[in-house]
């Protein structure tokens, strides 16, 4: 297991070319996972409502969920970064708000940073958030919690003027002093000009190839998400398809009377079972 990587790490994959790896995860054993993998960061993102929770998008995930699950994040990957995302409404009402959240990620889940979504729009609650000495990684393009605003999941940057206000949103976001930035689903054209033009690391989820690091959702990555694919994932395993084998196995192993054998059985102590023959006789109807 290597040592835990922190923000000035990152700071120097990004000046040395070396890429920065990031995934998703929501639970212990996942996390477990990942630091096992050697994995760079991990985000607790609030698309669990979708890919934990069966909600239709991201919004309805509240405070105490991304909580929760970032304490056991936290508890299977203590040698990672792990960033927690603020869910819709938790600091876009207000910036005393915004601070408090943050803060919780912090102080309750044990998370190394935040992550928010939004640029120019959002940079008051950003500029607090880290006044209160908490790292920061932007999130601009396609920003779920605003998808309904944009049109829907679509890749954002694809025309001049859109990618304009996607250069100054990064631009206004590093001025105020975020320490990462996660560009998602924008042109690769976008990615590198951004990732270029910034100092701090820029990650990409679906923003091609020349960012300093990539993030994938871990239930894409490994086919378990089912509802829908994005261009931008590489589905490298079919969990779906090796855990419905299981599960039908098991069924199939019951109704036949194949499971359990005696090697999965607790028998008694050899010298309990004359007396337990004698209790079942005053049992007998
Ligand atoms: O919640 C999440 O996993 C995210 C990614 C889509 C970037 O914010």
């Amino acid at each position: 297991m290597g040592k835990k990587k922190m923000i000035h790490d990152f700071q120097k994959m990004k000046e040395n070319g070396e890429k920065i790896t990031y995934i998703t995860a929501y639970d212990y054993p996942t996390a477990q996972f990942a630091e096992a993998a050697g994995m760079d960061m991990i985000l607790v993102g609030d698309s669990l409502g979708m890919c934990v929770y069966g909600y239709p998008g991201t919004t309805p995930v509240v405070m105490d969920q991304m909580i929760f699950h970032a304490e056991a994040v936290r508890r299977g990957a203590p040698n990672v970064f792990v960033v927690g995302d603020m869910p819709f409404m938790s600091y876009q009402s207000s910036i005393e708000k915004a601070v408090e959240n943050a803060g919780r990620f912090i102080k309750e889940a044990g998370c190394d940073a935040i992550k928010l979504e939004g640029g120019r729009r959002i940079i008051s609650q950003v500029k607090a958030i880290l006044d209160a000495g908490i790292v920061v990684m932007g999130h601009i393009g396609l920003t779920p919690q605003s998808s309904g605003q944009l049109g829907g999941h679509k890749a954002q940057g694809r025309t001049v003027e859109s990618a304009k206000a996607l250069i100054d949103d990064a631009i206004a976001l590093e001025e105020a002093g975020i320490q990462m930035l996660l560009l998602e689903a924008v042109p690769p054209e976008v990615g590198k000009f951004v990732t270029e033009y910034l100092s701090i690391p820029v990650l990409s989820i679906g923003a091609g190839m020349y960012c300093d690091g990539q993030l994938l959702i871990v239930s894409d990555l490994i086919g378990q998400f089912q509802a829908f694919t994005p261009k931008f994932v590489k589905q490298y395993y079919n969990i779906a398809e090796v855990i419905t084998h299981a599960f039908k196995s098991y069924c199939e192993e019951v109704r036949a009377g194949t499971f359990p054998q005696d090697k999965h059985c607790y028998h008694m102590f050899e010298d309990q079972l004359p007396g337990f023959a004698e209790l079942v006789k005053k049992y007998k109807k």
